[in-house]
């Protein structure tokens, strides 16, 4: 116990007196974890075609339980063919689920009611569009959930934040938005 206490106040001492300072690496007391086999993120390993760790997933492979989109780029097809399977659904339960994917990815820039005016609206380089406008409300329930999956103009798409299985319920969220605000 005694000798615990003493490498404790070692320790902590070498970190006060020896923090990282530039490209000194700190003092290594207690090794632990700090040294093993696994790869870094991002750091270069031989064992690798071209040294990179960072693989990404084998060409035509696709993960289980996974639907491309299958209309890429090609708006129009999507507007005419892709339909909301939860057009009109305003439960709570499909609300929630949009809600939370709306407040977390696209509340930052739209604004929390939608309005265009999300707290980094007045930062951003181009102005925020509104969802609110008659523009978004004319738009069929597929276009906003293509600008979702491909994004549009300097908007990224959210297709890898925003999982299919959620993401009509993000544009039931946003009709919901819509029909509060005509109020
Ligand atoms: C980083 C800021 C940002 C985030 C986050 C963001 N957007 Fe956008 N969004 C924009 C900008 C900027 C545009 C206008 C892009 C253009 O047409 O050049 C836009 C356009 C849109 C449009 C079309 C509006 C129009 O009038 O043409 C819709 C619909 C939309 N966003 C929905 C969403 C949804 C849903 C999310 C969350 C999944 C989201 N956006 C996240 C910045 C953002």
């Amino acid at each position: 116990m005694k000798a615990l206490l003493v490498i404790a106040a070692l320790s902590s001492l070498a970190l006060t007196a020896c923090g990282p300072s530039g490209n000194n690496p700190n003092v290594e007391l207690i090794q632990d974890m700090m040294e093993q086999p696994a790869v870094k993120g991002q750091r270069y390993d031989p064992w690798f075609k071209n040294g990179i760790s960072a693989l990404v997933p084998p060409e035509h492979t696709q993960p289980v339980g996974f639907t491309p989109y299958k209309y890429g780029t090609d708006i129009q097809a999507a507007i005419r063919e892709n339909k909301n399977p939860l057009a009109g659904n305003m439960e709570a339960e499909t609300l929630m689920v949009g809600q939370k994917y709306f407040n977390t990815n696209c509340m930052i820039c739209h604004g929390q009611h939608g309005r265009g005016d999300g707290p980094i609206a007045k930062k951003y380089p181009l102005p925020i569009p509104s969802l609110m406008s008659d523009k978004i409300r004319g738009w069929n329930d597929a276009n906003i959930y293509h600008v979702i999956t491909m994004g549009q103009g300097t908007m990224g798409p959210y297709a890898s934040h925003i999982p299919q299985a959620y993401r009509w319920q993000v544009v039931n969220y946003i009709r919901y938005l819509q029909k509060d605000e005509s109020k």
